[in-house]
């Protein structure tokens, strides 16, 4: 039988093309052969984002970039979890029963508390909301980045505590990590990230590209392994930038410029297809996956709902 993918993406911020290489790519790509849910995670966006006009653009927009990195909506459920309120209702449930020790072991969580911020209580949680966006769907593959791995892992954990308390009901879920994918650099060199301000940005303008290219630094490791390069090889391969490399070894000038035009010829025609996407167009595609999504989440809390004794 065909295995049933679900990923979710968190609308909070602009996308960069480290996103499109680690992320939207291997997703668009996934959904030409299979099928499945990918969900915009407005609510666990809340957990950081707290600027409701924000969210709103961020949803919006990214469900654009999906559209236009050309998502198949044949195989491709979209939706976002606050249309489909199963989501939460389950994750409460699951809530009730794993333990704050366990959840004290996420790492999300973790990080917070190490870097001394305060943590909110939907941060502490958020695993259970997402198991609850997994085991919904009796989900059997979940693509996502490594950074995701032990949540998908939590999700295990909440099926088994679930079937074992009130007997079989939902699939343990396999994580699907991006291996191939290595980490895009930004234009300071580090992992490129919204967070470091060192994005380029997925659909910027010409100028855009062109003031993120220009600063890119080049002057810590100067030779073919530099921040030029690494970025380069995303968009052409070794053989064809080796002689460019070596003839321009001390022009940085001239990499960068052509490095612009690379960037700006593969992102034209999305960008140009993303143009002619309205709000409209996006609010359509979300009501019709909602509905979809909403159809499975219930029938699923139907069966739940029995199980743990709530209805009568
Ligand atoms: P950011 O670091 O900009 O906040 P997110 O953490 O929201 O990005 O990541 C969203 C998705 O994009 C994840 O699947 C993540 O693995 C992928 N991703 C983000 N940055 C990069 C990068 N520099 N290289 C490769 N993949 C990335
Ligand atoms: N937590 C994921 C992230 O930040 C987004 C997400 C929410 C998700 N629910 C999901 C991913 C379910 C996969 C499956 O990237």
């Amino acid at each position: 039988m065909a295995k049933r993918l679900f990923t979710g993406l968190q609308p909070s911020g602009t996308l960069h093309i480290g996103n499109y290489f680690g992320a939207i790519k291997p997703t668009v790509e996934l959904f030409k052969e299979n099928q499945g849910l990918l969900m915009v995670a407005d609510y666990h966006a809340l957990t950081s984002l707290k600027d409701p006009a924000e969210l709103k653009r961020y949803t919006l927009e990214n469900v654009k970039d999906y559209l236009a990195a050309g998502i198949n909506l044949e195989n491709a459920i979209i939706f976002k979890q606050s249309d489909v309120p199963e989501h939460t209702e389950l994750a409460w449930i699951f809530d009730c029963l794993v333990t704050v020790p366990f959840l004290m072991q996420g790492h999300a969580y973790k990080d917070k508390v190490a870097k001394g911020l305060e943590p909110n209580a939907g941060l502490f949680t958020y695993p259970m909301l997402m198991a609850a966006d997994i085991l919904l769907y009796d989900t059997d593959v979940v693509p996502v980045g490594q950074d995701q791995k032990q949540h998908v892992e939590y999700a295990r954990e909440a099926a088994n505590k679930f079937n074992i308390a009130y007997g079989q009901t939902f699939k343990e879920p396999q994580e699907q990590i991006q291996k191939e994918v290595a980490v895009v650099p930004g234009t300071d060199g580090q992992k490129m990230s919204k967070s470091y301000k060192n994005t380029i940005p997925l659909f910027g303008t010409k100028d855009e590209i062109t003031s993120a290219v220009m600063s890119v630094v080049t002057d810590s490791a100067p030779g073919r392994y530099d921040n030029i390069y690494k970025i380069h090889r995303l968009f052409k391969n070794a053989l064809e930038l080796g002689p460019i490399y070596d003839a321009h070894a001390n022009s940085y000038k001239i990499l960068k410029e052509m490095l612009i035009e690379d960037i700006d010829a593969f992102i034209a025609p999305m960008r140009e297809k993303r143009e002619n996407i309205t709000d409209e167009d996006v609010k359509k595609v979300l009501k019709e996956g909602a509905e979809k999504a909403r159809a499975i989440a219930s029938e699923k809390m139907k069966v739940v709902r029995e199980k743990v004794g709530v209805s009568l």
